[in-house]
C-alpha cells in the first residue's frame, strides 16, 4: 500500500458501494448512494480534522468545548461526477466553502482537458476536500491538484470511492503530499481506461446521460 493511500473498509460503505456497482441500479440510486457514501468517507476522514477551543455556555454553566472552523473548508468538486459526493460532503461540513473544477477525458487518448474553474479566495489558507468518484489512470485527480497547487492550495486531501492501483500509484508520486482516501482499490484498468470491475462511466450514471 502507498503510504499516503487510505482505504476505507467500512461495511457500510462497502454494502453501499456494491449496490452502486451493479448495472441495474437506477440513476436516482446511484445518486443517492454516491451523496450517501461522501457523507459517511467524510465521516471518517473528519477524525484527523483540526479542532479549537471555544468558550460557550449551556443552560447550566459555562465551559471549554471543541469547534470545527467549517468556513475554513472548502469542498471541491471535478465536475461532472463530483458533483454527487459534494452534496455529501456538503451535509457534514454545512458551512463550507464550494470550488468547481470542470474536467473531462478525451476519449481517445484519455488525458484530461480542463474546461471550468471558479474557486473561493485565499485558498493558501484553506483546507480543500476534492472530490470525484472515480481515480482511474489518475490524470484528472493529479491535474486538478496540480491546477489548484498552482492557485495557493497547500493544504489538500483527495476523496474517491473507487480507485485503479494505477492511478493511486500516479497520484501518490505526482503530490505525495495529497493523503487520498478511496472506498475501494479494485483490480486494474480496461483498453479504454475504466476501472474493472469498477461502476461504469459514474458522470453519465449520476447524471443519466448513458
Ligand atoms: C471521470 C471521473 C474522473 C475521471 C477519471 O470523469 O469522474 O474525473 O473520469 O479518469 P482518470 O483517472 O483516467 O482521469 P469524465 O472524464 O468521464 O467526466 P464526467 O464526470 O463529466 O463524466
Ligand atoms: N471514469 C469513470 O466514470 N469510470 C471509470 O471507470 C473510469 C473513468
Amino acid at each position: 500500500m502507498l503510504e499516503n493511500v487510505h482505504e476505507l473498509k467500512h461495511p457500510i460503505i462497502t454494502h453501499k458501494l456494491t449496490q452502486m456497482r451493479r448495472k441495474e441500479t437506477s440513476t436516482k440510486d446511484f445518486r443517492a448512494l454516491a451523496e450517501e457514501i461522501a457523507m459517511l468517507m467524510t465521516y471518517e476522514v473528519g477524525k484527523n480534522f483540526p479542532t479549537r477551543q471555544i468558550e460557550i455556555e449551556t443552560p447550566i454553566a459555562k465551559t471549554t468545548k471543541a469547534v470545527i472552523d467549517e468556513e475554513n473548508f472548502v469542498v471541491v468538486p471535478i465536475l461532472r461526477a463530483g458533483l454527487a459526493m459534494s452534496g455529501g460532503v456538503l451535509k457534514i461540513l454545512t458551512a463550507a466553502r464550494v470550488g468547481h473544477i470542470g474536467l473531462y477525458r478525451n476519449e481517445q487518448t484519455h488525458e484530461p482537458i480542463e474546461y471550468y474553474s471558479k474557486m473561493p479566495p485565499n485558498l493558501s489558507e484553506k483546507f480543500l476536500l476534492v472530490v470525484d468518484p472515480m481515480l482511474a489512470t489518475g490524470g484528472s485527480c493529479a491535474d486538478a491538484l496540480q491546477m489548484l497547487k498552482d492557485r495557493g492550495a497547500k493544504n489538500i486531501i483527495l476523496m474517491c470511492i473507487v480507485s485503479a492501483p494505477q492511478g493511486l500509484k500516479k497520484v501518490s508520486q505526482s503530490h505525495p503530499d495529497v493523503p487520498i482516501y478511496t472506498a475501494a482499490i479494485d483490480e486494474g484498468l480496461n483498453e479504454n481506461a475504466y476501472i474493472v470491475p469498477g461502476l461504469g462511466d459514474a458522470g453519465d450514471r449520476i447524471f443519466g446521460t448513458l
